[in-house]
């Protein structure tokens, strides 16, 4: 019988895509399996974020909860991974003794041994070493769950924005070698993969080595060899950091077809008094003509940024210039947070001078702003047609769930068979989330369902 672990996973999408690589460890070196039932479980995985308070605080509450399902058998292993175990390290063991294995977001392959380790000598193992690149060598084949799929093409983040802790969780930039990259691709398209988003908290850094003979290969390069690999059909990638975008990522949205019409570019705020405190090394004039020239290049794209609002120091006139962007760039969704103080980040050492009412205030605003453009874009894809990667049974029984190139979720009846297929859907309403729409083309060239919904 196989053994059975249980998993939560906070934050963004590089831990979604961490968590699924723990599992294919954890399957591929002691048959685990990963269960929705903590009950039939004898592993405890949490993949912890900690780049706003509110996220590392709910890990220790979280913990807390788990007493007496560890104390049930004593067999059972708590383990800790992510930027918080990270962060912390050997603390967390000693905050909460529950904790068997401490590991970080580039230690996770070394998962099998720690727990092996735990479990022989009866103690609580640390790992949250960077040992560079040794992860991608180290985990099993990828395995696709579906024909869209995470790639992760660097690690890390030399940015050093003075809010962000993932420099000194994650490490520093570290790329992928090329070879590595199109192979897990290839093996991907294989098991019947379209559509790959590349992933790494800052993409436009990829400077990925080329054979043996020292040459380099950047992201919009990476596109390229992507676009040519039989099988791939949509590309997206995330995140981007705006000074590093250069003009060739903004040909490839002219050049190529197969990049899909999406780009979440962060911003964080319109006030360059604000960007230069944050040290984010671009001015919102930079950022606006950036703008301009990527919606030259792809008219019909869809932007999407972040926010934080109530930095130290942020004026109702620095706030007015945030809000005056958005209008001016037509943002059609973004992420937006409070300011939250990281420990040891330089801007911890500022005197937080918002109050919450104002930050609170200011991030209502900017959330129902943002509402208001999402809706606005949703409509106007009323009554066009949509090239659509079925990716799932939606939640509604006889219908299917895929994505537009501007990463919409449009719900169709259809039945199972579309899954892994582009096909033609007409939209034909905007909801809150998503869009319901008509079949009209299927891969195969048959027009489908008469039906209008
Ligand atoms: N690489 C991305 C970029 O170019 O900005 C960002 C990655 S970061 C993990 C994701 C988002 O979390 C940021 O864009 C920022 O808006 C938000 N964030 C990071 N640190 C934060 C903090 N201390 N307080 C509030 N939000 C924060
Ligand atoms: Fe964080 Fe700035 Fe890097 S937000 S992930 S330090 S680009």
């Amino acid at each position: 019988m196989s053994k059975k672990l249980y998993l939560i996973s906070y934050g963004c999408q590089m831990n979604e895509y961490d968590s699924a690589k723990m599992v294919d460890v954890l399957a591929a070196s002691h048959g685990y399996e990963r269960t929705r039932n903590p009950d039939e479980a004898d592993l405890l995985l949490l993949n912890t974020c900690s780049v706003r308070e509110k996220a590392q605080e709910k890990v220790f509450s979280e913990l807390g909860r788990w007493k007496e399902w560890k104390q049930t058998a004593p067999d059972r292993v708590i383990g800790v991974g992510g930027c918080v175990a990270s962060q912390e390290g050997q603390a967390i063991t000693e905050r909460q003794p529950l904790v068997d294995i401490v590991f970080g977001p580039q230690t996770l392959h070394r998962l099998p041994t720690l727990l092996d380790t735990t479990r022989e000598a009866r103690k609580p193992v640390v790992d949250v070493s960077f040992p560079e690149i040794e992860k991608f060598d180290r985990l099993p084949e990828p395995r696709a769950e579906g024909p869209s799929a995470f790639v992760s093409i660097m690690e890390g983040c030399s940015k050093y924005c003075t809010f962000c802790v993932v420099p000194y969780t994650r490490g520093e930039e570290v790329s992928r070698p090329l070879d590595d990259v199109l192979a897990e691709i290839a093996q991907l398209a294989e098991q019947g993969v379209r559509e790959v988003t590349l992933l790494g908290q800052n993409v436009n850094a990829y400077r990925g080595g080329m054979g043996s003979g020292g040459e380099i290969c950047d992201l919009a390069l990476l596109v390229n060899f992507i676009a040519r690999m039989p099988g791939i059909a949509r590309i997206r990638y995330t995140t981007s950091h705006p000074a590093e975008f250069s003009d060739a990522l903004i040909d490839a949205f002219a050049e190529e077809p197969k990049l899909a019409s999406y780009l979440h570019l962060p911003v964080q705020s319109g006030s360059n008094r604000i960007l230069g405190m944050m040290k984010r090394g671009y001015t919102r004039e930079r950022y606006l003509d950036q703008i301009r020239r990527i919606r030259a290049a792809r008219p019909d794209i869809s932007l999407s940024s972040d926010f934080i609002v109530g930095y130290p120091t942020e004026t109702d006139a620095d706030f007015a210039m945030t809000m005056d962007l958005i209008h001016e760039a037509g943002f059609d969704c973004a992420f937006s947070f409070i300011y939250s103080p990281r420990p040891g980040t330089p801007a911890a050492n500022l005197r937080d001078t918002v109050s919450d009412a104002e930050k609170h205030q200011r991030l209502g605003i900017l959330q129902t702003r943002i509402r208001t453009l999402d809706d606005a874009f949703k409509r106007k894809l009323v009554g066009t047609t949509q090239r659509v990667l079925v990716e799932r049974p939606a939640r509604w029984a006889g219908q299917m769930a895929g994505r537009t190139s501007t990463n919409r979720w449009v719900n169709f009846e259809g039945t199972a068979e579309l899954i892994g297929q582009f096909v033609d859907v007409e939209v034909t309403e905007a909801l809150n989330n998503s869009l319901r729409g008509v079949l009209r083309r299927t891969d195969d060239g048959l027009a489908a369902s008469p039906r209008v919904a």
